[in-house]
């Protein structure tokens, strides 16, 4: 795997630091929850969830939500369906929807608004990486690691067709590996 990389964006331990600074700012705005609820994606966030918990000296419930999107036919549009929902009820709860990246924000936006349909009082975004450049959709992270320009990236959950998800680190691949 490592032959494939181009170039490391973030080594595991900037990621360690920037999630320390990501929980500080959860827990000050959630310092009156005595519980949170964390929403993860699958499966790009797990990693990231895993170590964002961890920091957290406080009771945490979380659950994930599976999203595939895919292009329609006729149309050119982006369809987002959902394979795999909570397990939990998030009725008049405040969630973090906890994300690996924010891309074209389309993602975010329909399981922000099913989250908000399901009852929950409020839902904040939390995510490493945003590429605002590439948004297509009106949403913002309420909560954003780094912010990268219009590249693809992989590791620390990140995939390209699902390989490269258990790199430590977060990184650029060679461009003959996209063909
Ligand atoms: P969005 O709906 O376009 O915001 O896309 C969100 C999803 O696309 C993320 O959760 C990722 O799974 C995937 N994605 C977007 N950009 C990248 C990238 O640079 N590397 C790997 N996956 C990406
Ligand atoms: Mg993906």
């Amino acid at each position: 795997m490592k032959n494939d990389i181009e170039k490391v964006l973030f080594s595991s331990s900037e990621i360690a630091a920037k999630i320390r600074t990501l929980v500080r700012n959860v827990l000050k705005d959630f310092r009156n929850e005595k519980t949170l609820v964390m929403v993860a994606l699958l499966k790009g966030s797990v990693f990231f969830l895993a170590d964002l918990i961890r920091q957290i000296n406080r009771p945490v419930e979380f659950d994930f939500i599976g999203t595939s999107s895919y292009e329609g036919s006729t149309v050119s549009k982006t369809y987002v369906e959902i394979y795999k929902d909570l397990t939990f009820e998030v009725k008049g709860k405040s969630v973090i929807l906890v994300d690996d990246i924010l891309d074209t924000g389309k993602t975010a936006k329909i399981v922000k608004k099913h989250l908000l349909d399901k009852g929950a009082k409020e839902v904040k975004l939390c995510v490493l990486l945003d590429k605002p450049a590439r948004r297509e959709v009106d949403i913002k992270a309420d909560y954003a690691g780094f912010e990268i320009d219009d590249v693809f990236v992989v590791g620390y959950g990140l995939d390209f067709k699902d390989k490269y998800r258990n790199l430590p680190y977060i990184a650029v691949l060679k461009k003959k590996h996209y063909n």
